[in-house]
């Protein structure tokens, strides 16, 4: 296809049009139920809107059929729509949340549900998914920490990567795969006390160091588009950022995709004060490099004027309707404007037990045993009562789901009954409803399964908390369980981290986030120790929200309190130490490991050089498992103040009982450097700790010197 010859046959409406996306209602009015907000009531005219570029949301390969072809029919050019959609973690089967399924620490998981959510949401006709989103989470208030990747960049680089690739694949043309759309640009996470649409404002240091390395990981995997945020950035929201758009992006990054508002952030830009109008807005989104203009209507109501006055090139518009036209060509649309839609797709790959099975062995690495004095796994012929507010709840999927069906989810009771658990009891009243013979009945048990947390409404966007305390007086079920003399094991739904500091008298805890379609199946498969438990923490567990922002890889101060030493002048609270309740990267297993001494093949490296570093891990314990060895490291004197810890490697192995199995990793000076406020790498000579372990509070350390480069 020549695109710029196609576009030599638009209007300059029909240019337009290209930049504007809409939802299904609109071509079809009975699809109103998939977009909430005010895209109802846009006032927009029948001629604009069969004009438009783009579709937000699309139920299912019928829907898709029936509006793409009224489209076809009335649109005078006869471009295709391109179908976008949120598909954050499946279509309907239903991973992990992003939150949970990064504590498996295991990128592989990463790509299988980027690449099973591709292939049935693909059968509903949908090209582009609003995904990964890579914001980096370290405020647990924020309720879109559920579809985030943790407080960590390494991380981060590394799932954002597999998943871009899992969605897209290896040619965006073939059918079952889509095109990624990275979000939400930039430092959306970072919204000041963890309000979701705050303002975000933050040094240019830290924004290339932490906060950018997700967008620019997902855009070197390949990712073909990017969505701007609802903050500002520098005082200029991300919307119309030139900085961000233009330098950062394209000359710096060499993107060359397809930039997106987000919904109707193009608009509120007049509500941040930066424009008096939509008109104004118009003009800021395209001379910043703004392409689709999601649910808002700036472009199309006033880009023909601004041109056609002169106070905008048409070169502006033409090269942001190149990259759409550019990315429709890619996905082959022109050939197939129906690709991907089939209900005979539908029927064979949507929810299909492959995909579900793919789903429960992602739940069963995503959840994280935060405590256990040795009750799990559960032994056999327990007497079991299930008590809590999520006793019998399906809602596992989570956030962000909205294809998904919890109703066709098990519950916790069956999926234990299935294992041969004897389920004597369950009830999801409140403690206080409990009758005496109820009680009677519950201290007949051996022990009860508390199944607490969030709903799913309870995080998500503008789901924020100011308190991250278990809801509704939960807690008062561990002091129940403790009041009748009842062992106890929380089972944790949520979305966010919780401050969990009253509830650590319960026997164990399982934290299991809302796992996704086979949810229950995976965290029964757990307590009874069918599987073992291996997930580890991505972002800090606090002991009280006033702690927060808390985060493991900080800079330090000029007067750190160091833990045990009494000191009034350093940093520290007066009702509270500055430890977390658990750090990044912890969690446990039912097997137990063994660190041995870490081996470093040299302590002075060069340019050029590579470290290796080694460590021997044993499973001193009768159960095989899994353990996720972390590599850390700190620059101890560099031009600006550097983490106290920063991720530099993971390894996830299988460890047999008995068996030692050594941890391999490997550094270049490249690794041990940082970027400078231009997102430029620096590399300075020095001296720097590395260090190995199974959390980043317990590590073993060792000093290594960086030498100066030879100029030869
Ligand atoms: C969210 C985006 C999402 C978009 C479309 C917005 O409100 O911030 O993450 O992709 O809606 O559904």
């Amino acid at each position: 296809m020549n695109i710029n010859n196609l576009i030599k046959t638009l209007t300059i409406e029909e240019k337009i049009g290209q930049l504007l996306q809409i939802a299904p209602f609109f071509f079809i009015q009975e699809l109103e139920k998939e977009v909430s907000g005010n895209i109802t009531d846009l006032g927009l005219t029948a001629s604009k809107i069969f004009k438009a570029g783009s579709v937000l949301g699309i139920g299912n390969a019928t829907e898709m059929i029936q509006v793409q072809k009224r489209y076809l029919e009335k649109s005078r050019h006869k471009i295709p729509l391109i179908f976008m959609a949120d598909i954050i973690h499946g279509y309907q089967t239903i991973f992990p949340i992003p939150l949970a399924l990064s504590t498996s620490w295991n990128p592989s998981l990463f790509h299988t549900m980027a690449k099973v959510s591709a292939l049935e949401a693909s059968t509903a006709g949908i090209h582009v998914t609003f995904a990964p989103m890579v914001d980096i989470t370290r405020d647990p208030r924020w309720g879109r920490v559920v579809e985030g990747l943790g407080e960590d960049p390494y991380l981060n680089r590394i799932m954002t990567a597999q998943m871009v690739k899992g969605f897209q694949g290896d040619d965006l043309k073939k059918v079952g795969h889509l095109a990624s759309c990275v979000k939400h640009f930039a430092a959306y996470g970072a919204v000041e006390a963890g309000r979701d649409y705050n303002t975000v404002d933050m040094s240019r240091t830290r924004l290339f160091n932490e906060y950018m390395q997700g967008y620019h990981a997902a855009i070197q995997a390949g990712a073909r588009m990017i969505m701007t945020s609802f903050n500002v950035v520098d005082g200029v929201p991300a919307t119309v950022n030139k900085h961000l758009l233009r330098t950062v992006l394209r000359e710096t990054w060499k993107f060359d995709g397809v930039t997106i508002s987000d919904y109707d952030s193009l608009h509120q830009i007049i509500e941040h004060g930066v424009a008096e109008n939509d008109s104004e807005a118009a003009i800021l989104g395209i001379k910043a490099g703004l392409d689709i203009e999601m649910a808002s209507i700036c472009y199309v109501n006033y880009l023909k004027t601004h041109i056609e006055s002169g106070k905008v090139d048409m070169a502006l518009l033409d090269e942001a309707v190149y990259r759409v036209l550019k990315l429709k060509d890619d996905l082959g649309l022109f050939e197939d404007p129906y690709k991907g839609a089939s209900t005979l797709r539908e029927q064979a790959l949507v929810r299909c037990e492959d995909h579900l099975q793919k789903a429960k062995e992602a739940a069963l690495e995503s959840a994280v045993l935060l405590t256990n004095d040795g009750i799990l796994p559960l032994s056999k012929n327990k007497k079991i009562g299930i008590i809590g507010p999520y006793a019998k709840t399906k809602q596992t999927n989570g956030p962000w789901s909205w294809h998904g069906r919890n109703d066709l989810n098990q519950t916790l009771e069956d999926s234990l009954k299935h294992l041969g658990v004897d389920i004597l009891y369950v009830s999801d009243q409140k403690v206080e409803s409990y009758t005496d013979e109820e009680i009677n009945v519950l201290k007949q048990m051996d022990l009860l399964i508390l199944a607490l947390g969030e709903n799913e409404r309870e995080s998500g966007e503008a789901h924020n908390r100011s308190d991250i305390k278990l809801p509704r007086h939960q807690e008062e079920y561990v002091s129940f369980a403790k009041r009748i003399m009842k062992p106890s094991i929380v089972v944790l739904y949520h979305g966010r981290p919780l401050d969990l500091t009253n509830i650590l008298s319960a026997n164990a805890i399982l934290d299991a986030y809302f796992l996704g379609s086979m949810a229950n199946q995976a965290i029964a498969e757990l307590l009874t120790g069918i599987h073992n438990p291996s997930g580890k923490l991505t972002m800090t567990y606090p002991k009280s929200i006033g702690q927060v922002p808390l985060y493991y890889n900080h800079l330090n101060t000029g007067r750190p309190k160091v833990k045990g030493i009494d000191n009034e002048f350093t940093g520290y609270y007066l009702d509270i130490d500055n430890e977390p309740l658990f750090p990044f990267g912890h969690g446990l297993s039912y097997a137990s490991f063994f660190y041995g001494q870490m081996r470093l093949d040299r302590h002075d490296l060069h340019f050029h050089e590579t470290l290796k570093i080694e460590v021997d891990v044993t499973n001193t314990s009768e159960i095989d498992g899994h353990e996720i060895v972390q590599l850390y490291m700190r620059d101890l004197a560099a031009s600006i103040s550097r983490p106290v810890k920063e991720l530099k490697g993971f390894q996830k192995h299988w460890i047999k009982s008995k068996e030692t199995i050594t941890y391999s990793f490997q550094l270049t000076p490249d690794d041990l450097g940082f970027s400078d406020e231009q997102g430029h790498l620096i590399i300075e000579p020095g001296r720097f700790q590395i260090m190995v372990g199974k959390d980043s509070e317990h590590v073993q350390s060792e000093i290594i010197r960086l030498h100066e480069e030879v100029k030869s």
